[in-house]
């Protein structure tokens, strides 16, 4: 990957925080950075738990909940100044968190794995790190490390444990960035000052996966540099060397498994192999405690449902406070969420993406064996709804998680006509779940589809 583009990616993410860029430009960069240098055939079996997962939990956890403000971006674009960001160190208290509680949480929700931040772009590293850096348990009132016990907590739940990782360390007295218009330095002219912050990076690296051995490395801030850089291939073998089944997400500059938007919905279905949106509940990452925006359990439940029917997985996000007490919001949309997927299991975690759009108004998934089609029924819908292109002749027509049987009818089949009919499904109004109501079509054999344009194509 060549440097300008390097840099536009930069410029486009900036765009991006202050929320102005364009769809084209939203296009056009997808493209440029979904290249990917690993063969999908090539990974395919360790990535099925994180196919069948579907939904993930991710933890920004870091000094900035202490004044609430930005993580790491608050002084890179000097809404504060470093020395004063840097003194959120005295209040990271951590005085009531409790990793079991979180991952109690985090399956109550449904979610299959979780991901946390070992270390943002501030540099702080949330557990003992052995280099010579900022870490929580020599500078911060936390004193230990924050990660081991909720790792461990996770895994006693059987849920996957994935760690953010920053690339990107502002902090660093060897990394080149630090101020949105002031560097420290140009690799160029001082490339052994940049072999300095390649050793150091890469030393935390190991030390993150000698203690954690993560099931999915989740890295970020890999626009800042090249992948000769950062290092790329040789950092991806470290890690799968340590790992052979680890899972790298799509941001180390081509050697990633897996692409990752971020907060911007797909509207047609990527065509990526496996993907993961990012996404916040509120409209920041991190604890802030102005930021009332917060997504309700319908809107989250609509958003997931939309993912995992465009074959992807949500990643969704939640920012403690400095303390390890998570916002009640946060918390009601993470049981809710839970709730639902409860009653919605085996159309959810059991599926794989639905069928093309434009068959239905809404999300579908599929069985596995293609032979049940979920239908996904946004807002309070009920009346008759249509599936068009069906060819398959519909065996039973039930709701997921009641008892309840819905009758149908297949409307304007004409019998010299190869293009199947409308199938038409009765909802009645006393069948509408809290959120989302899901109705499931057993088929005679695997969907088939009619995709033509109506017999003139
Ligand atoms: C970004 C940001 C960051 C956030 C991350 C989550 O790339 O730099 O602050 O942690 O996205 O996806």
């Amino acid at each position: 990957m060549s440097k300008p583009l390097v840099l536009k990616r930069d410029k486009l993410y900036l765009l991006f925080l202050r929320g102005k860029f364009s769809l084209f430009l939203i296009l056009f960069f997808s493209n440029v950075f979904s290249q990917s240098n690993i063969s999908p055939d090539s990974i395919r079996p360790k990535m099925q738990w994180f196919s069948d997962a579907k939904l993930g939990i991710f933890i920004h956890w870091g000094i900035y909940s202490v004044k609430g403000i930005d993580e790491s971006w608050s002084f890179y674009n000097k809404k504060i100044s470093w020395p004063d960001y840097m003194s959120q160190l005295k209040g990271f208290t951590a005085s009531k968190y409790d990793p079991e509680a979180w991952a109690s949480l985090i399956k109550e929700s449904g979610a299959r794995y979780a991901v946390m931040t070992t270390k943002h772009h501030d540099g702080v590293a949330l557990w003992d790190t052995k280099e010579k850096h900022y870490d929580v348990v020599d500078n911060t009132p936390a004193k230990r490390d924050l990660l081991s016990p909720f790792y461990a907590a996770l895994r006693r739940k059987g849920l996957k444990a994935g760690a953010y990782f920053s690339l990107i360390d502002w902090s660093h007295p060897d990394y080149p960035g630090f101020m949105k218009d002031s560097t420290r330095y140009s690799i160029a002219d001082d490339p052994a000052r940049w072999r300095r912050f390649q050793s150091f990076y890469q030393a935390q690296l190991n030390e993150v996966g000698k203690l954690l051995d993560p099931d999915l490395w989740w890295f970020d801030g890999d626009w800042e540099h090249t992948a000769e850089e950062w290092e790329a291939p040789k950092v991806r073998r470290m890690l799968l060397d340590r790992n052979p089944n680890a899972i790298i997400n799509g941001r180390l500059q081509g050697y990633g498994d897996y692409e990752t938007p971020e907060q911007n919905f797909p509207v047609t279905r990527p065509r990526y192999n496996w993907w993961e949106l990012c996404m916040t509940i509120n409209n920041n990452w991190g604890y802030q405690q102005s930021d009332t925006n917060w997504k309700t359990p319908y809107e989250i439940i609509t958003i997931f449902a939309d993912a995992v029917s465009n074959g992807g997985n949500l990643l969704l996000d939640i920012g403690p406070r400095q303390d390890g007490t998570i916002p009640g919001q946060q918390v009601h949309v993470l049981k809710e969420l839970g709730a639902w997927n409860k009653k919605h299991d085996e159309a959810i975690f059991g599926s794989e993406a639905g069928i093309p759009q434009g068959h239905f108004y809404g999300p579908t998934t599929l069985s596995k064996d293609s032979m049940s089609l979920y239908l996904f029924l946004p807002g309070k819908v009920s009346g008759e709804i249509m599936v068009k292109g069906l060819v398959n002749t519909i065996q039973s027509i039930t709701v997921v998680g009641e008892e309840t049987s819905l009758k149908h009818k297949v409307v304007g089949k004409i019998s010299w006509s190869p293009v199947p009919g409308l199938v038409y499904i009765t909802v009645p109004p006393e069948v509408q779940d809290k959120y989302m109501t899901v109705i499931k079509l057993r088929l005679d054999k695997p969907v088939s589809l009619y995709r033509g344009k109506g017999g003139f194509d």
